[in-house]
């Protein structure tokens, strides 16, 4: 795919990637996922997401050819392929910190590269393609492992990870309250994940009726519209004794709906990295001392939250891109083991060529659609 403004990808021919630095691998690809970040690149609220840009950092694909220094990978293997780019070696990946890699984005200090991500995040081609460069392949690339449906694979690199990490961070303990924000695809993964560590309660907010009644049977979780609701911190605090929940995740990030000025501020004038309406509702709806994870994805500019209250109440916050590679080993046990069913989130099948409408019925909420998986022409004969 191509991207070429605001609102609009279409299909294109593009030269075959090449490798260009013998730690590339390059990957035919298999299975490509539009994902809600990628709704961030296609508003036009990312910055320098430059025109030609082949979006896609959810793919799986075989092997097809490897650079000169790569070891572990030989040609024909059939990877998945997790969303963070890193190196492997920098300080931050010795830490397991995946997502905040020092050496493959030259572009930024905050965040590592993502595959198809603009040049804010490094510049390099996504995997809604045919055909996609790997770097470093030998570090984050893994050999989907026997038996696993690729449909499966392909939401282990991003949605199932970034689900765990974001109740991980949210340092659930046993009966806790949870209270996840977004029933997309994420906040999805997030609430049945909270079940793993130990949440007594889990509830899910949004406006997309179908998907919260998607939540409710998948995570499974108490779900409430809040288009249905006056005023969701109020309610908040009714259902929880006064108290506020234990913990609230944020699984919505800059194009959340809800509050007319954090829309006009973050998702038209883009006067701020995006829409914080659901930021502001988990700080608000937490309790005194309670934690807030986020992994909704914000732009880089400043952003209006209530900081007041985070410290008044005491609050924790913790934030990041989730660190695929460091998950992937329980996240594939679970997925073997029957424990998390990631592949039940794939409501549509597009074939690439139509990459188009799989992002206007992705981005419109039609059609009932959780998660798009892109099928390129070699794996639909
Ligand atoms: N940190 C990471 O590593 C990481 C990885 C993947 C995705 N993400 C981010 O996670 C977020 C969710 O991704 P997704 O694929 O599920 O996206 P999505 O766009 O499919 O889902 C977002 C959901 O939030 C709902 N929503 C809008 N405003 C809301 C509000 N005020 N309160 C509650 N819900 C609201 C929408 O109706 C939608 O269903 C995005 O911001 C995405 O960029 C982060
Ligand atoms: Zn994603
Ligand atoms: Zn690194």
């Amino acid at each position: 795919m191509n991207y070429r403004g605001p609102l609009r990808v279409r299909i294109d021919e593009k030269p075959m990637p090449e490798i260009l630095h013998p730690q590339d691998a390059i990957v035919r690809v298999t299975r490509s996922c539009i994902c809600g970040s990628d709704l961030h690149l296609y508003n036009g609220s990312v910055p320098d997401t430059r025109p030609g840009m082949t979006f896609g950092h959810e793919f799986t694909g075989i092997v097809e050819q490897i650079g000169g220094e790569v070891q572990k990978l030989k040609v024909g293997d059939h990877v998945l392929v997790p969303f963070n780019i890193a190196c492997g070696k920098c300080v931050f990946c010795q830490q397991e910190l995946y997502g905040n890699c020092h050496e493959s984005n030259s572009e930024a200090t905050a965040v590592g590269a993502i595959y198809g991500y603009s040049h804010t995040a490094g510049g390099y081609d996504g995997g809604q393609a045919e055909y996609v460069r790997v770097p470093y392949a030998d570090v984050s690339p893994t050999v989907i492992p026997d038996g696993m449906d690729p449909d499966d694979a392909v939401m282990l690199t991003d949605v199932v990870p970034t689900g765990y990490q974001a109740a991980e961070m949210a340092g659930i303990q046993p009966g806790d309250t949870v209270c996840v924000f977004g029933a997309g695809p994420v906040g999805i993964m997030a609430a049945r994940c909270a079940w793993l560590f130990g949440a007594g309660r889990v509830i899910v907010i949004d406006c997309v009726q179908y998907r919260l009644e998607f939540a409710r049977n998948y995570a499974p979780a108490e779900v409430y519209n809040f288009k249905e609701l006056d005023d969701v911190v109020l309610f908040m605090k009714k259902t929880t004794d006064w108290m506020g929940a234990d913990v609230c995740i944020d699984a919505v990030g800059a194009e959340a709906a809800g509050n007319a000025m954090q829309s006009l501020l973050g998702r038209k004038l883009l006067m701020q990295g995006g829409s914080a309406t659901a930021l502001h509702w988990a700080i608000n709806s937490v309790k005194k001392g309670g934690i807030i994870s986020i992994v909704g994805v914000y732009g880089p500019i400043d952003t209006l939250v209530p900081i007041g209250n985070v410290l008044n109440k005491g609050l924790t916050i913790r934030a990041n891109q989730a660190s695929v590679k460091r998950l992937l080993p329980r996240l594939i046990e679970h997925v073997q083991s029957g424990v998390l069913n990631p592949k039940a989130l794939i409501t549509h099948r597009v074939p690439l060529e139509y990459v188009s409408d799989a992002y206007r019925i992705f981005s419109a909420k039609l059609d009932n659609c959780i998660k798009p998986v892109l099928l390129p022409p070699s794996v639909r004969s």
